[in-house]
């Protein structure tokens, strides 16, 4: 991390340079973690993206791998865009989306045993078209899993017209493959176009996994709402999938920052935890990111569970525990005095009806520089805002508020705030929200807050840097 560059994040995971966005074939082998990433390792823009690769033991420390995959001459020509990685038998597999002009198609690649060198096949692209008889907004991204023995993928698309949906086929050997149908369609003329759950003309990234709790299980279907390349927001149907068909039961919001925690994917770690990571995009002009040299942030891993109530509960794997260094409080928050740019932060707070609570990081001592979190209750509803009308002086950066509501079980709110430079990831009551915010004052490393009718406990951490360090 050059050390003038006060926006790189020191225990997020980015690129060695130029441009990251999302994570890919998420795997655990051997014990060790593999993250891909798209990644255009040449500038900061979003052009020909490659397979970036990393290794970690613990998902916070990590040592970058050479590149997985490159484009080259045929189907891929053009970028090897999002995918996942599957055991084939013995065989590692990569199915990703070759980009080819302006179209994408399933192409695959196999891996030697420490997944660092990979083969395309010569039969790519594995499936030569979207489905002939759709109108189809785009196809890409790809989940694959093995159900009895043969294999199932849903692509993300969209059909013009009705919404996004993600397709399903069915192969006897990730080479030929069935197509099956729509497993859902989305809503997209039902909805606002510019509700925080819209739910997009086409899916990227979609995602399908199983998860139980004592008493509850459901199915839940992850995808990024895009429109017109417009990146809008992650979203999670939950419900119930059988053969062909995912009965919905709900729709909910992934992570209340919206675009800033775009294209997540997951994987169930040996463990058994459904881990997932998303791209923390940029909030500020292109050419600021070109000049930086770098662009994207992985999101900390997540543990996801489920609720009594069937939707997800989010938060920071374990993990990242680790890289805390000196407490720097433990006690009420009235009268802290923490300051750090890299910081995690746990605020225990008693809410009750009408209590609201202040939490401002990255603020400069003469207040021109802040970015607030409100965290409060009133006429029944919890909700949390990260108010950035003042996170810069930079007029060009982003500054929009976010905001979303949360679940309550009593008036207890547990908050977890990670600051990482120019990366946030706000936790409450398991609700998550990602953003980014570019302060240009040196100073603006302060954290203060504010309690009306609320109490609150503070326990405040410095992070060290992860490995690798940039
Ligand atoms: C999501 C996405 C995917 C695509 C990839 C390209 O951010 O647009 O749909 O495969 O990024 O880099």
């Amino acid at each position: 991390r050059a050390a003038a560059d006060r926006h790189r994040p020191a225990f997020h995971f980015t690129s060695p340079a130029g441009w990251l966005n999302d994570p890919n074939g998420l795997t655990q082998r051997d014990g060790v973690f593999h993250l891909f990433y798209q990644f255009n390792p040449f500038a900061a823009v979003h052009d020909r993206i490659h397979w970036g690769h990393a290794i970690s033991e613990d998902l916070v420390n990590w040592r970058d791998l050479p590149i997985a995959l490159a484009p080259s001459e045929g189907p891929d020509v053009d970028g090897c865009w999002s995918g996942v990685l599957v055991y084939d038998g013995d065989v590692p597999t990569i199915v990703y989306s070759g980009r080819h002009g302006d179209q994408e198609l399933p192409c695959l690649a196999t891996g030697s045993g420490d997944l660092v060198t990979w083969t395309k096949d010569t039969g790519n692209p594995a499936i030569a078209a979207p489905p002939p008889d759709l109108d189809i907004v785009a196809f890409r991204d790809h989940c694959v899993w093995r159900e009895g023995d043969t294999w199932r993928q849903i692509i993300g698309a969209g059909i013009r017209g009705q919404g996004g949906t993600a397709l399903m086929y069915e192969s006897p050997d990730l080479r030929q493959w069935n197509y099956l149908g729509p497993l859902l369609v989305g809503d997209s003329e039902d909805r606002p176009r510019d509700a925080p759950d819209w739910t997009g003309t086409m899916w990227e990234c979609v995602d399908l996994f199983h998860l139980d709790a004592d008493d509850v299980d459901r199915d839940v279907l992850v995808f990024s709402a895009w429109d017109e390349g417009v990146t809008h927001h992650p979203l999670y149907w939950t419900g119930h999938y059988e053969g062909v068909h995912f009965e919905p039961e709900a729709l909910h919001r992934l992570d209340l920052g919206g675009r800033y925690f775009y294209a997540p994917q997951s994987m169930q770690d040996a463990g058994g935890r459904r881990v997932l990571f998303g791209w923390m995009q940029e909030g500020r002009p292109d050419a600021a990111a070109v000049a930086a040299g770098w662009s994207g942030v992985m999101s900390l891993p997540r543990v996801a569970t489920l609720r009594a109530d069937g939707s997800l509960h989010q938060a920071p794997a374990p993990e990242v525990s680790s890289l805390r260094q000196e407490l720097l409080h433990d006690g009420p928050a009235e009268g802290a005095s923490v300051r750090g740019d890299q910081l995690d932060l746990e605020l225990d707070i008693d809410l009750p009806e009408g209590g609201s609570v202040e939490l401002a990081v990255l603020a400069s001592r003469q207040g021109d520089e802040r970015s607030v979190y409100r965290v409060s209750r009133s006429d029944g509803e919890a909700t949390i805002l990260l108010d950035r009308s003042r996170s810069s002086l930079d007029s060009d950066v982003d500054t929009g508020e976010l905001s979303g509501a949360f679940p309550m079980s009593g008036d207890r709110v547990a908050v977890r705030v990670l600051v990482d430079h120019s990366a946030l990831e706000a936790f409450v009551n398991g609700v998550p929200l990602a953003a980014r915010a570019y302060p240009t004052l040196r100073d603006a490393v302060g954290v203060e807050i504010q309690a009306s009718g609320a109490r609150v406990h503070l326990r405040a951490w410095e992070m060290s840097a992860a490995a690798t360090p940039r």
